[in-house]
């Protein structure tokens, strides 16, 4: 673990799973801003500490970069002992995926036959099992505050069946079902949980783009991360008495209807 700053705060923990360059990093930022600690958890973990100093720095927050291989039970077990160490967790942010690749390193979308068992097995046990674990962790605390937000990002793929893109499907389905169970069991108790369909490619924050690509619409097909934060932030401070359980979201480009 690496740690940036010395107490928590008394709003909590967000624990935003599965940070890179894109969404899982504009989430943690958005967390960050409204107050809460945040912990970001992924394997790279001299990726993971540039983020937190870069989101400590600009947000003046407290952010706890850590270690977590999802696919892996024990490594998920013992990164959330070091979260719930620091704190309590009010918000759990489920975001880690494997990109899928075929066997002989090409992009998707490949052939069925070229997939293999092992990084089938290892993509379902990133989208979803270790979903299932790390819901598992933090939700005897929400249930015992009576309070807490559970986010899964999902994708098209967790909708519909897509050629060559089943080990992406399977794990992404099996996510949502995952999410729905979870709201059925939990929001009576007083835990949210939503599911996000992310319904186009996640690009870069508009923020970063040249005035000249804002202008000119230039990558106005993808969807900005910030903007995705933004709306995870609205979820979790949903009234109880309307609380959203799925929600999907896609560029204005009609390309994607
Ligand atoms: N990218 C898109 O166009 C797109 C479109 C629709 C929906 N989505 C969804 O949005 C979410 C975020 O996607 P993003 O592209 O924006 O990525 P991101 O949030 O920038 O990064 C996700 C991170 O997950 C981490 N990860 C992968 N395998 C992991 C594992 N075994 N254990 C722990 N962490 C792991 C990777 O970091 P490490 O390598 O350091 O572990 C990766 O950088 C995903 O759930 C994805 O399905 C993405």
């Amino acid at each position: 673990m690496r740690s940036i700053a010395s107490s928590v705060s008394p709003r909590g923990i967000a624990a935003i799973v599965g940070v890179g360059p894109r969404l899982g990093l504009s989430v943690a930022r958005k967390f960050a801003r409204e107050g809460y600690t945040v912990a970001i958890l992924a394997r790279d973990l001299g990726r993971l500490s540039t983020f937190a100093d870069e989101i400590a720095r600009e947000e003046k927050a407290q952010v706890f970069a850590i270690r977590i291989d999802c696919s892996d039970s024990r490594s998920v077990r013992e990164a959330f002992e070091t979260v719930l160490s620091l704190g309590f967790v009010e918000i759990l942010v489920y975001n880690a995926y494997q990109p899928t690749v075929a066997n002989n390193n090409q992009p998707c979308p490949t052939n069925f036959a070229d997939i293999r068992l092992d990084t089938f097995q290892k993509s379902v046990a990133v989208s979803s099992v270790g979903a299932f674990q790390c819901a598992q962790l933090v939700i005897p605390g929400m249930v015992e505050r009576g309070r807490g937000t559970i986010l899964f990002t999902g994708c098209s793929a967790s909708l519909h069946g897509i050629a060559g893109y089943s080990e992406l499907c399977c794990g992404k389905f099996a996510l949502r079902a995952l999410s729905q169970c979870l709201a059925r069991e939990f929001q009576p108790l007083g835990v949210h949980v939503a599911h996000a369909v992310i319904d186009g490619n996640v690009g870069s924050p508009r923020g970063a783009l040249t005035s000249e690509q804002q202008q000119g619409g230039g990558r106005g097909w993808t969807v900005d991360p910030d903007a995705v934060a933004q709306t995870y932030w609205y979820l979790h401070t949903q009234d109880r008495t309307a609380w959203t359980q799925e929600i999907d979201l896609r560029p204005s480009d009609p390309r994607f209807f």
